[in-house]
This record gives structure tokens, C-alpha cells and sequence, in this order.
């Protein structure tokens, strides 16, 4: 029978024991169960709630249970249903009736709440020491190819010369504002639900206020109803690890289409690819690919849990039980995508001739054409009017910009003047765009500056080398 067979003269059938039990899954939450089952018996016995004895052998009992579930010899019982009834039971078999005592002012309506928020406040700084993992890894291979140059894309056509430094710091600014994210909502988490009990507090002289201490809350949920009934830290935290994911999605599509042939921008180390096994030449971006898939069941498990909560009357109801088999696997699900990527990053290689082939296209420096003429006091319209048609003759004739003499130029753009013919070099383009966000190297070079303080970087001897050469 279970712990609460007081009002009942049959056990629940077996088709409700596999409906219910959560203990399959939440066993997870094991060390803040017993973490925040401590506080609360330290709390009882200094507010005489309980005696001092039973607290002392309560605590002495949780920390055999705790050994047993560390090492993998604690036995799961799924008629226990949960994982606080499962600690509960065998703390009792234990210590005897000191157990018992436990459970006094307190509901696993309070609990589970009180457990979550001690395991998302972990995973919070643990994904963000991950994210910062990522960071390094960006931070390094923009930092060693510093001097290269690609295409920018907009509409996936070519666009702007840029740095692909430029481009890889474009993700850690992302991925920077995620941590941000993910700290923000840390300080949500970081309330006590404790003492809210089923629902509407308790009639005995709890502490809260001590309890949230001894766990490191930063205060205590201040309506017990609010605290039982709502998952909102836990939609914010999955919000947040959406948009991970989103990004982490985009950084793999950018490397699936640069390791593409055509493309052919980027090598990936073996370790991080796959073969077919039908055809023998392949060599598969997977970790891209599968890094990209895996941003549906994080969204997933948003979506799920938004469902979940949204018909619910206060307070709490047996639905909030489904707000943990997702909320896990977006969790590991996010950890193993960043620390594959961040490990996979390490082997890329960029192919800097195949890139700066591809933005060396003068087509691609017709904006800073237009920009020169602005320069002469041309009303911007006008002067991309100009271009435009200068675009426009070339193409006709078959020549690229940079194939046309000052007398062909001069036909579409009449001010043009002798230099406008040196414009189309990207590494002129790139050092051009000085302005703070701008792709040009002194200012690529300060953003990598600043991250590397923030990471704890150091620039290698090569990469400041290679800064000094590009501000010559
Ligand atoms: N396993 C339950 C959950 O995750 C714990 C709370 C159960 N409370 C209850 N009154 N049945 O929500």
C-alpha cells in the first residue's frame, strides 16, 4: 500500500500505478529531494516542531539514503510511485519512527516545486559553463583565422565581403546574450516554495525564511498558492534553451552549407563526420545535421509544457506532473548539442583561398562603389541608381565590374574618377567598414580583445601577427 493508504481499502490497479509513477524519471532530482528534505528537518527541530533526536536521526538517515542512491544500490520502488516517497519509505525502514516525522508541515505538492528549482538553478550555471565551452571554441578558430574573408550572405546570395571572424563572433554575441538569458532566469528560480504545503501554508510555526537560507534561495515565494500551482521558471527556462538551440541550429546550417561542395569553405575533422553505407565517398556533416534536428524536441518540450499549464484551475493538479520528462531531455538534450559542437569546432578548418575566391567577386563591392559616390556629396538614391546601371551594362556586355575601363564606367557613373577602379579588392571592402559593429579588421580585432578578457583567452603569437598585418 502506499505512504497514503490512510483512507482507502485498495491498492491503485495496476494500469494507475503506470499512469502515475513518475519514479522512472524523477530520480534524477535525488540529491535536491534530500537536500531540501535536511533543511526542512533542521527547521522543524529549531522551531520544536519536532524533536531535536528525531531531526538528528532523520539527518543521519537521509545521508545513508543518499550514499545508497550515489553508488546505485538504492532498490526504486514504483509502487512508491515518486521519488519522494521512495526516499521517505526507505529513510523510515532506517531509522524507524523518527521518519515518520518528516513529512510534517509539507506536501509533495510543495516539495517537487522546492526540488525543480534547486535542479534548474544547477542546470542553469551548468549550461552556462557549457555555453562558455562553445564561446572558446568560436573564440579560437575566429582568433586564428583572423585575416580571412568570405562572403556575408543575405537571401543566401552573396552580398558584402566580411571577416569570417566577423561572422563567428556574430554567434558568440548570441550565444552571449543566451548565458544572460539563463542567469536572468536563475534569479527567478531562486525562490523557496517550501511552506506553501498542499496549498495554503501550514498551521504550525515554520520558519521559511531559515529553510530558504540553509538552500541558498534568495527569499521565499511569498503566496503558497502561487508557489504550488505555477511552472513559469520552468517555461522560461525552456524559452531559454529554445533559443539556444535556435542558435546553435543556425551555426550548424552555416556549417552544412560551407562543408558542401560547392562551397567547400570548411573542413570538419573525421571524429566529427559520417560516412553512408551505400556510398563510399561520403562525408557527412551529422553533427551539424543532428545538432540542427535536435532544436525540435527543445521546442518540443516548450510547447508541451505551455499546453500543459495553460487549462489548469489553481493549484496544484497531477498535469504539472508532465512538466519533467521534457524539461530533461531539452536539458540534456542542449548540454550534449553544445559540447559536440564545441568539440566539433575545434577540427574545422577554413579554407581561406576558397573563401576569398568567393568574395572576390567585384559584384560584391558595388555598395562600397555607390558609398564613394555619397562620398562626392551624391544623394544616396541617386548614386545607387548609378551603380545599378553600371551593374546592369556589365552584365550585358559579360565582364565583372572590375573588367570595365574608367571610359566604360564613366558612361553609367560620369563622376567616376581613376580610383574608383581599386575599389574592387574585399580586403580593402572589409578594412573600409571601420565604424564599431563594422567588419573591419581593427575593429574584429577589438571585439576578439574583448571576449578574450571575458574568457580568459590569450591571443597566440600568429593571430597577433596576423592583426598587425591586417592594419598595415
Ligand atoms: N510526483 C508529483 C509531481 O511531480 C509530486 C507531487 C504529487 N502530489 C500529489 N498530490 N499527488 O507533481
Amino acid at each position: 500500500m502506499p505512504l497514503w493508504d490512510g483512507r482507502f481499502s485498495q491498492s491503485p490497479a495496476e494500469q494507475v500505478l503506470k499512469l502515475s509513477e513518475s519514479i522512472s524519471y524523477d530520480r534524477r532530482l535525488y540529491p535536491y529531494d534530500i537536500q531540501g528534505s535536511l533543511a526542512h528537518a533542521k527547521m522543524l527541530a529549531r522551531q520544536g516542531i519536532i524533536p531535536k533526536e528525531d531531526a538528528r536521526k532523520i539527518a543521519s538517515g537521509l545521508r545513508k539514503v543518499k550514499k545508497e542512491l550515489d553508488s546505485g544500490k538504492f532498490v526504486f520502488k514504483t509502487e512508491l510511485e515518486d521519488i519522494h516517497m521512495n526516499i521517505e519509505a526507505r529513510l523510515t525502514e532506517l531509522v524507524g519512527p523518527a521518519g515518520a516525522r518528516l513529512h510534517t508541515g509539507r506536501s509533495r505538492n510543495d516539495q517537487i516545486a522546492t526540488d525543480e528549482r534547486l535542479y534548474l538553478r544547477d542546470q542553469a550555471d551548468e549550461i552556462g559553463i557549457t555555453v562558455i565551452s562553445l564561446l572558446k571554441a568560436l573564440w579560437k578558430l575566429a582568433a586564428e583565422n583572423e585575416t580571412a574573408i568570405l562572403p556575408g550572405f543575405t537571401h543566401l546570395q552573396h552580398a558584402q565581403p566580411v571577416l569570417f571572424a566577423h561572422h563567428l563572433l556574430a554567434y558568440m554575441e548570441m550565444l552571449g546574450r543566451d548565458i544572460e538569458r539563463l542567469m536572468d532566469c536563475r534569479r527567478r528560480i531562486n525562490r523557496l516554495p517550501l511552506g506553501a504545503g498542499a496549498l495554503a501554508g501550514s498551521t504550525l510555526p515554520l520558519d521559511r525564511e531559515f529553510v530558504a537560507k540553509e538552500l541558498g534561495f534568495e527569499d521565499v515565494l511569498v503566496n503558497s498558492m502561487d508557489a504550488v500551482a505555477d511552472r513559469d521558471v520552468s517555461i522560461e527556462f525552456l524559452a531559454a534553451l529554445a533559443i539556444v538551440a535556435m542558435h546553435l541550429s543556425r551555426l550548424a546550417e552555416d556549417i552544412a552549407i560551407w562543408f558542401s561542395q560547392e562551397f567547400a569553405f570548411v573542413e570538419i575533422g573525421d571524429a566529427f563526420t559520417t560516412g553512408s553505407s551505400l556510398m563510399p565517398q561520403k562525408k557527412n556533416p551529422d553533427v551539424a545535421e543532428l545538432t540542427r534536428g535536435k532544436t525540435g524536441r527543445v521546442y518540443g518540450a516548450l510547447m508541451g509544457l505551455l499546453t500543459t499549464l495553460k487549462g489548469l484551475p489553481l493549484t496544484y493538479n497531477r498535469d504539472l506532473q508532465e512538466d519533467k520528462e521534457g524539461l530533461f531531455d531539452a536539458i540534456d538534450t542542449v548540454k550534449l548539442v553544445l559540447s559536440t559542437m564545441a568539440a566539433m569546432l575545434a577540427t574545422v578548418k577554413p579554407n581561406a583561398e576558397r573563401m576569398l575566391a568567393a568574395a572576390s567577386d567585384p559584384a560584391l563591392m558595388a555598395t562600397d562603389l555607390a558609398e564613394a559616390l555619397v562620398r562626392q556629396g551624391m544623394p544616396f538614391r541617386e548614386a545607387h541608381h548609378q551603380v545599378g546601371r553600371f551593374v546592369g551594362d556589365c552584365a550585358r556586355k559579360g565582364i565583372t565590374l572590375a573588367e570595365a575601363d574608367l571610359k566604360a564606367m564613366r558612361k553609367t557613373i560620369p563622376s567616376a574618377t581613376p580610383e574608383f577602379l581599386a575599389i574592387f579588392n574585399p580586403q580593402h571592402s572589409v578594412a573600409a567598414r571601420d565604424i564599431v559593429g563594422g567588419t573591419a579588421p581593427a575593429q574584429v580585432h577589438g571585439q576578439l580583445l574583448e571576449w578574450a578578457k571575458l574568457l580568459g583567452m590569450k591571443m597566440s603569437r600568429k593571430s597577433k601577427k596576423d592583426a598587425k598585418k591586417n592594419k598595415e
